[in-house]
């Protein structure tokens, strides 16, 4: 088929173009970052935890689809879901209240709108704290090369849309980071336009995108057919066979409201033995006295296992107390932040919960820190420490050198006086 020189589109012509904007919400370039925002922002914050959820931007609705499709099961009943769309400047957050939202995702919005640092500010301020924000740039694809056709017939035409320096994976970044954003990442991701028909997509593209529309408002029949049959005619040479599917680029920046992350203390359980081993490992990897008794990578990495071991021993050991501190983003009985300085920085709040958690509790939030005491053993007291394990390398004589000489700092300062040990 192509297109006839007519002044109006024929209901035989929007019949055609119908389907293809059903398949645009079902195949078009915003499902497969959708279905990565549901994903991806599952894995940061789980659905299940969502107390309130957006779909700013939302169009037809592919990210809601999206996540409903995956999680619709796992959504608490009392959460809320909202697709918002079209207001003006101010992306509707103007609507929502401050801090409620536990999952923000925008797709195909925030690189659109005229002011994205006000844009992400307002998304910022409605942010529960611990809440995920998801937000997707279109960089370039086949439609979009497509859709400027229109120049190649009218060179003069005003087509161009001022891009709104926040589509990058820098700029973004840095408007996220500037809004107070943390857990910053951005990724990838390729999308697609699948079509089965050369004609129906063009006119598709040339009629639905804003910009070419824009543009076919100002030429006439003649061009517009024109533009149409050099977008055909190159649409073919790329993509020979039918059915196909176009590629186009994006990126999906993901970020976190982290700036009053309640902080909880708790008894280490036998499963948090492997984050302890790998948290000392990563505050004394570079100490040279680590380095000296572990002198190879090899060694290092039994060191970790040692710890591991160690680790679990004395967390089941009586006389030793291991305690961790879980990060607890929107936990129902978060500590109450009010009364924290408001300095703009991270206020880090130490709730102490000195009594086992439960599995959920313990499943929650990830191990930030730990901290162990020894407790003083009276000379009579019979008491064997699990030993520790050190790994095939180790460089004893260092190690025990060392061993040596804090055990006698150890006695000059406390003498035969009960103590926690180190
Ligand atoms: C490219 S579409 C994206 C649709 C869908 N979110 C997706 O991922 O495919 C951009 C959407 O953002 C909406 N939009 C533009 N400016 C907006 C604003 N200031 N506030 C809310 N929505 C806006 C448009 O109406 C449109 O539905």
């Amino acid at each position: 088929m192509s297109a006839k020189a007519s002044d109006h589109i024929t209901s035989t012509e929007w019949s055609e173009i119908a389907p293809t904007m059903m398949q645009m919400t079902a195949s078009g370039p915003g499902v497969a970052p959708a279905q990565h925002m549901a994903e991806h922002a599952d894995k940061l914050l789980p659905f299940s935890k969502a107390t309130f959820i957006v779909d700013m931007g939302c169009g037809p609705g592919q990210v809601t689809n999206a996540v409903l499709e995956a999680h619709n099961a796992n959504i608490p009943k009392s959460a809320k879901f909202i697709g918002a769309d079209n207001n003006a400047e101010m992306l509707a957050c103007d609507a929502l209240e401050d801090d409620s939202v536990s999952h923000m995702l925008a797709g195909f919005v925030i690189f659109l709108v005229p002011n994205p640092a006000q844009a992400i500010a307002s998304i910022k301020r409605v942010m529960a704290p611990g809440g995920v924000l998801a937000m997707c740039a279109m960089l370039g694809g086949d439609w979009a090369k497509l859709s400027m056709y229109p120049l190649k017939v009218c060179p003069g035409l005003a087509m161009d849309v001022p891009p709104n320096g926040c589509s990058s994976r820098e700029d973004v970044t840095n408007h996220l980071k500037n809004a107070g954003f943390t857990d910053i990442e951005v990724i990838d991701v390729e999308n697609h336009m699948e079509f089965d028909d050369y004609d129906v997509v063009c006119r598709f593209l040339l009629n639905k995108l804003p910009m070419a529309a824009r543009a076919i408002a100002q030429m006439t029949n003649e061009q517009i057919i024109q533009t149409q049959e050099m977008m055909v005619a190159d649409l073919k040479s790329w993509y020979p066979t039918l059915p196909a599917r176009m590629k186009g680029q994006t990126n999906i920046a993901y970020a976190r409201n982290f700036n009053e992350m309640p902080l909880k203390l708790y008894p280490a359980l036998p499963a948090d033995a492997d984050r302890i081993s790998e948290i000392h490992m990563a505050a004394f990897a570079s100490n040279a006295m680590l380095l000296a008794q572990f002198p190879t990578r090899e060694v290092r990495e039994g060191l970790k296992e040692s710890i591991r071991l160690k680790a679990l021993a004395d967390i089941e050991d009586r006389n030793i107390t291991v305690l961790v501190v879980r990060d607890a983003p929107l936990d129902s009985d978060a500590p109450d932040m009010t009364g924290a300085e408001d300095d703009g920085r991270c206020h880090h709040k130490v709730e102490e919960v000195l009594k086992a958690p439960n599995s959920e509790q313990a499943q929650s939030g990830k191990v930030i820190a730990f901290a162990k005491w020894s407790h003083p053993i009276g000379k009579n007291e019979e008491y064997e420490e699990t030993p520790w394990v050190w790994p095939a390398g180790t460089n004893m004589q260092v190690l025990e050198s060392w061993s040596k000489a804090t055990e006698e700092a150890q006695d000059q300062a406390m003498g035969d006086l009960l103590c926690y040990r180190k």
